[in-house]
């Protein structure tokens, strides 16, 4: 029996550039998909694991971040007061225990990599989870479970893996793999970022990791990789050349790039048409707009 995962880090100290300027003021986990932010799914991925540890490395300007896991005495009151108990089950939901989240800063974005290694002292020695919030993934069981099932077998490191078109994989780490036991794809590399025609395979790796404490060792020795940064892909693949294992999990599901705006757009729509209450108003108006977008072409 492998060690229980109990803790998650949640790297959210990046610039979001992507979504300037509205990342000027707010954290690009608490854009919302309908009416829950980014970083409430995240949230509800990782207790679907078993996590109880929730820690986040962040940077200047998230504390609208840190403020929505405040519990919120005076709406609750409010809420209480005028019978409103929907709405109060609603936030409750997003409570956090006393001590179950904890902060801690990343000084300069010097990548993900960089990120992980800022949480190691909240680690100490035992396996961990990584969450990116803004890859947003709809399952029927959440992509973390899946891949902690899989974890309970094999042990070591472990990548949530996606098939992605040729055209898009040198945005991605990708794996170069081994060998395929159904979804589950030893790994024998990894490379961030290839150049176009050099990846090893069109598996990428998407925000979801299982990881021994041995990565944070490396990320210790870790020199700048890719685009100047200091890349988790590079201390993950060390593991490999030191002969541990490291396995990708093609997981079940629909994953949404929300650091993207065309991933989050999508994904807001998506999301919107699997609540019941939204589904005819915005399938109609849809009908209409592409209707409209035709005439007018
Ligand atoms: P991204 O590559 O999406 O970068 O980071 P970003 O800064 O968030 O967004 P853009 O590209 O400028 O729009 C992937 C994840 O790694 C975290 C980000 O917060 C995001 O969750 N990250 C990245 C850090 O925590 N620190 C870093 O130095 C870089």
């Amino acid at each position: 029996m492998k060690r229980k995962v109990t803790k998650a880090i949640f790297p959210v100290a990046g610039l979001g550039t992507r979504f300037l300027p509205a990342t000027k003021s707010i954290p690009k986990e608490i854009l919302t998909l309908v009416d829950r932010p980014l970083i409430q799914y995240a949230i509800d991925e990782a207790r679907a694991a078993g996590i109880e540890e929730f820690i986040f490395v962040t940077s200047r300007g998230k504390g609208a971040l840190e403020d929505y896991f405040d519990h919120s005495p005076v709406l609750e009151a409010e809420l209480a007061a005028k019978g409103k108990q929907k709405l109060l089950d609603v936030l409750d939901t997003t409570n956090m225990d006393s001590g179950a989240i904890a902060y801690i800063r990343q000084h300069k974005a010097l990548g993900l990599g960089h990120a992980v290694w800022c949480a190691r002292k909240l680690i100490g020695d035992e396996p961990f989870a990584v969450i990116l919030p803004d890859d947003v993934i709809a399952a029927e069981k959440p992509c973390l479970a899946q891949m902690v099932e899989a974890y309970q077998e094999t042990g070591g490191c472990m990548v949530a893996a996606m098939e992605v078109p040729r055209d898009k994989v040198s945005s991605y780490g990708v794996l170069n793999i081994e060998a395929q036991f159904g979804n589950l794809y030893p790994v024998r590399g990894m490379v961030e970022k290839p150049k176009a025609g050099t990846e090893p395979s069109n598996l990428a790796v998407i925000g979801r990791y299982i990881l021994t404490p041995d990565v944070l060792e490396n990320l210790s020795q870790t020199e700048k990789g890719a685009g100047g940064e200091i890349q988790l892909t590079d201390a993950i693949a060390q593991e490999i050349v030191a002969g541990r294992p490291v396995n990708g999990l093609r997981f079940d599901g629909q994953r949404y790039d929300c650091g993207s705006k065309a991933g989050y757009l999508q994904a807001t729509i998506a999301f919107a048409l699997a609540r019941d209450e939204l589904r005819d108003e915005l399938r109609d108006f849809m009908h209409e707009l592409v209707a409209m977008d035709k005439a007018a072409q």
